[in-house]
């Protein structure tokens, strides 16, 4: 029997799966797992299933004496030191594709909460200070018909984008690599640098992963370049945001607002950002539809298995450790 560490409670049943091949162990209690929990539970693992919340540092990797997968329950993995991974020959594996479409669409939730101000109205209406309808109540930014800047154009900017040609918008991106023609053409996405779509755009939405390039792509500057009347929405990872800045920026109606799903020191918030008006706070869940997350654990609970059988898994994120011939490629 394998063993497999889970540290967290998941959704459904799926866990069932590994049963016959593995002893199963949940981290009992509700809350992400700290890294010395994580260094005292590993050296036993031959698997573990990790939340993006989890830092699986060198260290952690290091005390794996056993270890032969990290499945992350998330598509982002900048929580997992990946070239320590490498390393060893520990496969990494994440959940893409099955999230994007529940992603996308929460994107777009921020985008038109903040627009038109729906959380505002929700506080209002509850605080009883509705007093029937008026010509000049919580007037916001329009959606249809504006320009969205799409910074970060994989699968779930490319997503984000095709939901954003049923408001009749323009869709400037912009993408570490350029998009090929054909799919640029598809999409209806003009390709800009980033400057230049910050300077345009009336939505600015982050689809990137946090890498070292990435982190405070968005800052004092960045922000300076926006329209006032612009929103920024994040749905990517917190850091690539300079929160200090942007709260400034908000309380300087710099930008007209911002719906984050995303913090820079997660679950912390900036002081002053739950303060502001202008904002649309989410925690962390653009993922968390009910069967995507379900979807979720089908993936990782299938790569924990074809790692422990020696198969190639369908979501490796270091393939450059994976040669043996029995691969399926
Ligand atoms: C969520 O943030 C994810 O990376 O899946
Ligand atoms: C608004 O409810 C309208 O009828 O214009």
């Amino acid at each position: 029997m394998y063993s497999v560490f889970v540290t967290r409670k998941l959704p459904g049943q799926g866990l069932e799966r590994l049963r016959d091949l593995c002893e199963v162990t949940v981290f009992p209690e509700d809350r992400n797992m700290t890294k010395e929990e994580l260094l005292e539970i590993i050296p036993g693992q031959d698997a573990v299933i990790t939340m993006l919340a989890n830092p699986i540092d060198s260290e952690v990797i290091g005390a794996g004496q056993k270890l032969k997968v990290i499945a992350n329950y998330a598509v982002g993995f900048n929580n997992i030191d990946l070239a320590a991974a490498t390393a060893r020959g520990i496969a990494v594996v994440n959940t893409p594709d099955v999230l994007t479409a529940a992603s996308a669409d929460f994107a777009w939730a921020l985008l038109l909460a903040t627009a038109r101000r729906v959380v505002e109205g929700d506080a209002l209406v509850r605080a009883g200070r509705f007093a029937g309808w008026a010509p000049e109540l919580l007037l916001g930014v329009e959606v249809h018909g504006k320009t969205l800047g799409i910074v970060g154009a994989g699968r779930i900017g490319q997503a984000v984008a095709k939901r954003a040609r049923g408001f009749a918008m323009r869709i400037l991106y912009h993408n570490r690599t350029r998009l090929p023609e054909d799919v640029e053409r598809e999409l209806g996405l003009e390709y800009a640098d980033l400057d230049a779509l910050l300077k345009e755009a009336d939505f600015v939405s982050l689809h990137c992963p946090l890498t070292p390039e990435t982190r405070h792509l968005i800052g004092e500057r960045e922000l300076g370049l926006m329209k006032p009347t612009a929103v920024l929405i994040n749905t990517a990872r917190g850091p690539v945001v300079d929160e200090g800045a942007l709260v400034q920026a908000l309380r300087e109606g710099r930008i007209y607002g911002a719906g984050l799903d995303v913090f820079e020191n997660e679950p912390a918030l900036h002081p002053g950002l739950a303060e502001l008006p202008n904002v649309v706070l989410a925690p962390h869940i653009a993922s968390a539809g009910r069967e995507t997350r379900l979807q979720m654990v089908d993936l990782v609970v299938s790569d924990v298995l074809a790692v422990l059988k020696g198969q190639r898994p369908r979501n490796l994120v270091n393939p450059e450790i994976w040669k043996r011939e029995d691969s399926y490629e």
